[in-house]
């Protein structure tokens, strides 16, 4: 008999959106997979879920005591499709026995190659300068044409030590003076293995010159980098955001780029997304990129299989792979 299989039925897991084929060939053939498609809406998904035993959801996907409801008492896993699970109601999904499970590790690189491409380029302003280009603006070199700031030697200051803010460390220890990074705990092992320095968040702000931010988007985090927070950086300093918009005050940003205090500043991620704020989108220096910090070939590919393989492992009974912790 076929894992998904009882005497009378075919165990259902919907997929609120779309899971990529390397993932979704794991579960075809073992369960009946009901797929919304990438324009599907939340209406959408509660006429879907009904009776499902599994559900795959991702960052755009809101899931509440509604939705789990809607799927009934059948529902044994939420899978997210991202490392991020803010959009998940944890606390209703615990109260209904239900596991949550996202993608950790298989994301770590790109998510920090993203970060410190958007480090880079925010330093040296390269999609407004390469526009110039593109629009006819470039006369000829000039001396005191499209400077940028220089990295080497810089100090990288990394908000949050978790995998992604650990790899973008290392990645950027080419060319940093010095890594400074904020914890919520204690993590020796970091300062020995990478020789960076932990230091509170108010050292981390005033003495980095690009401040990263790798943290997780709980509801204690929210706003944690306001108009205060900006007015305490160095002046020119340069702020890069991987992790989740409601971490960042999006307007103190744009304020920050418009006066200097910010030289640049290297957005993947926004509160309202796909909405980007007008005024990041008019301010000079700000590199705007579409939520894409996981969006390789190889890390989309090996999340659609760890969300599957976490589907298998719990409709089978067994423990999932990468539960949220
Ligand atoms: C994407 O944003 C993720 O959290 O994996």
């Amino acid at each position: 008999m076929k894992l998904g299989m009882n005497t009378n039925s075919v165990t259902k897991v919907t997929v609120a959106k779309t899971l990529l084929p390397a993932g979704r060939e794991l579960l075809e053939g073992e369960f009946e997979v009901v797929e919304g498609g990438s324009g599907s809406n939340r209406q959408r998904l509660l006429e879907l879920i009904p009776n499902s035993a599994a559900l795959v959801a991702d960052p755009t996907v809101p899931v509440d005591g509604e939705v789990l409801d809607a799927a009934g008492s059948v529902l044994r896993i939420v899978a997210n499709f991202a490392v991020g699970y803010d959009n998940i109601d944890l606390d209703a999904c615990a109260s209904r026995g239900v596991i949550v499970t996202n993608t950790p590790d298989v994301l770590t690189d790109a998510t920090a190659e993203l970060a410190a491409g958007l480090t880079f380029a925010a330093a040296r302003r390269i999609p407004e300068f390469e526009g110039e280009l593109r629009s006819g603006g470039w006369t000829g070199w000039e001396p005191d044409g499209f400077r940028g700031v220089e990295l080497t030697g810089c100090t990288i200051g990394v908000l949050g030590m978790g995998r992604i803010g650990r790899r973008y460390a290392e990645i950027m220890s080419g060319v940093s003076g010095r890594t400074i990074f904020w914890s919520r705990s204690e993590r020796p092992e970091v300062e020995s293995e990478l020789g960076a320095e932990q230091v509170g968040l108010a050292e981390l702000l005033s003495r980095a010159d690009v401040l990263s931010i790798h943290a997780a988007a709980t509801l204690e985090n929210r706003g944690m980098i306001g108009p205060e927070q900006i007015a305490a950086m160095k002046s020119g300093a340069i702020l890069v955001n991987t992790a989740r918009g409601s971490l960042v005050d999006a307007t103190a940003v744009a304020d920050a780029l418009a006066s200097g205090q910010l030289a640049a500043a290297g957005l993947d991620v926004f509160e309202n997304e796909p909405e980007v704020p007008q005024a990041l989108l008019d301010a000079p220096g700000a590199v705007l990129t579409p939520h894409i910090g996981s969006a390789t070939f190889r890390a989309r590919d090996e999340m659609a299989r760890v969300t599957a393989r976490n589907v298998v492992e719990v409709l089978s009974g067994r423990e999932p792979v990468t539960p949220v912790p």
